[in-house]
């Protein structure tokens, strides 16, 4: 099994900390070790190869550093000039491996999720293997919790052609509405999609040139045409240009009619916004997170960050506060998904 990890993301949501130039999975947001970093160690287990990494170019020294901090080497590296988001990142990692006479299981990873229990994860991985050798699309299913809008939902039923344990996609659904993933919710049938794929290489690209041919044209000529340094693979920026910006779940897994579902309770979270960072940590009496130099005073449940100044909160309930050299975001934890709204306008307004 060859793992293959996403890290062409921005992480805008987690701004003022996650930057273009230094986006959220090469922080330490949850530990010692970076997101990116504790993606690769929790592929360290037999039956593993080393991992293909599909990344931004402006980050090629990022990740560099990275892998060298912790003793790890990739497989190879694409390097992509500009993100066209998932669909196309997966479609030349999967390309890069058949030209390597490698058409194995690959398993798609992002580069920016937690995960506590490993041994969780493992079994799930073992489960999902007996589908995806039989030519299956193997989806991770977390039964979904709360009506994010965030995330892609999948309802599923029994098929006594698949293994036990793994059900069929019988509907999956990416970013809905609040209200239909309110009602998806209260039904208890759905299952949030984690982001993680398990399938053959081949297979991936059938089912791709089959509902997205563009993308499979072009990326197969943008890799064609590409730069090649070793195991350095620098995508050729005009071919890309062309290529349509679609995310896997979009181009390939709503429309596809061979995806199951493996479920997945591994303690996964996608560190997707403050408020996740804020769950996925160990609180105090008052259920505050603090981290830097921080004083906070008859507050409960808000997230403090500091980053070189002294940082005092008083009175305050729910409440998410990220100081940086050059920024600072205060903003009410129910409303962190709107981060990403303050970005684009910064961004526009330049
Ligand atoms: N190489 C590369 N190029 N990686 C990318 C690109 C790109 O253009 N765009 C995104 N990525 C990486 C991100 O860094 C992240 O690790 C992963 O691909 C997924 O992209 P996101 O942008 O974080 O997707 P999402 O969170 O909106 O939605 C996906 O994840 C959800 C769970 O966290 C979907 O798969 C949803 O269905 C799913 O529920
Ligand atoms: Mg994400």
């Amino acid at each position: 099994m060859i793992p293959v990890i996403l890290s062409g993301g921005s992480g805008s949501r987690l701004w003022p900390l996650s930057r273009k130039q230094y986006p959220k999975q090469f922080l330490a947001l949850t530990g010692e070790k970076t997101l990116f970093q504790q993606t690769l160690q929790r592929l360290d287990f037999e039956g593993m190869q080393p991992a293909v990494l599909v990344a931004n170019q402006d980050h090629r020294f990022i990740v560099q550093e990275q892998l060298d901090a912790i003793g790890l080497e990739a497989q190879s590296m694409l390097l992509e000039p500009f993100g066209r988001n998932t669909a196309p990142a997966v479609a030349m990692a999967a390309m890069q491996l058949l030209a390597e006479g490698r058409d194995e299981l690959m398993l798609v990873l992002p580069a920016d999720h937690v995960m506590s229990d490993q041994r969780a994860f493992q079994q799930a991985l073992a489960l999902a293997t007996l589908a995806a050798e039989k030519g299956e699309l193997v989806l991770f299913g977390v039964p979904a919790e709360r009506p994010e809008t965030g995330y892609g939902y999948i309802r599923s039923q029994a098929d006594s052609a698949l293994p036990d344990g793994i059900s069929r996609v019988e509907r999956f659904v990416e970013k809905p509405d609040e209200e239909t993933a309110r009602q998806y919710v209260a039904s208890g049938d759905y299952f949030w999609n984690s982001g993680m794929f398990l399938f053959r290489a081949s297979r991936f690209l059938d089912e791709l040139k089959h509902h997205e041919v563009d993308i499979y044209d072009t990326c197969l000529l943008a890799l064609e045409r590409s730069q090649r340094d070793g195991n350095v693979v620098t995508i050729d920026a005009n071919t890309f240009a062309c290529c349509p910006d679609n995310s896997i779940d979009y181009a390939v897994m709503e429309k596809t009619a061979r995806a199951c579902v493996v479920p997945l309770t591994a303690g996964w979270n996608d560190v997707g916004s403050w408020s996740s960072i804020w769950e996925v940590h160990d609180k105090d009496a008052d259920g505050n997170v603090t981290k830097g130099d921080v004083v906070v005073q008859d507050s409960h449940n808000c997230l403090v960050h500091g980053n070189g100044k002294l940082v005092s909160v008083i009175g305050l309930d729910d409440v998410v506060v990220v100081e940086t050299k050059d920024a600072m975001m205060i903003a009410h934890k129910d409303r962190v998904q709107d981060v990403k709204k303050l970005v684009n306008k910064l961004d526009a307004e330049g």
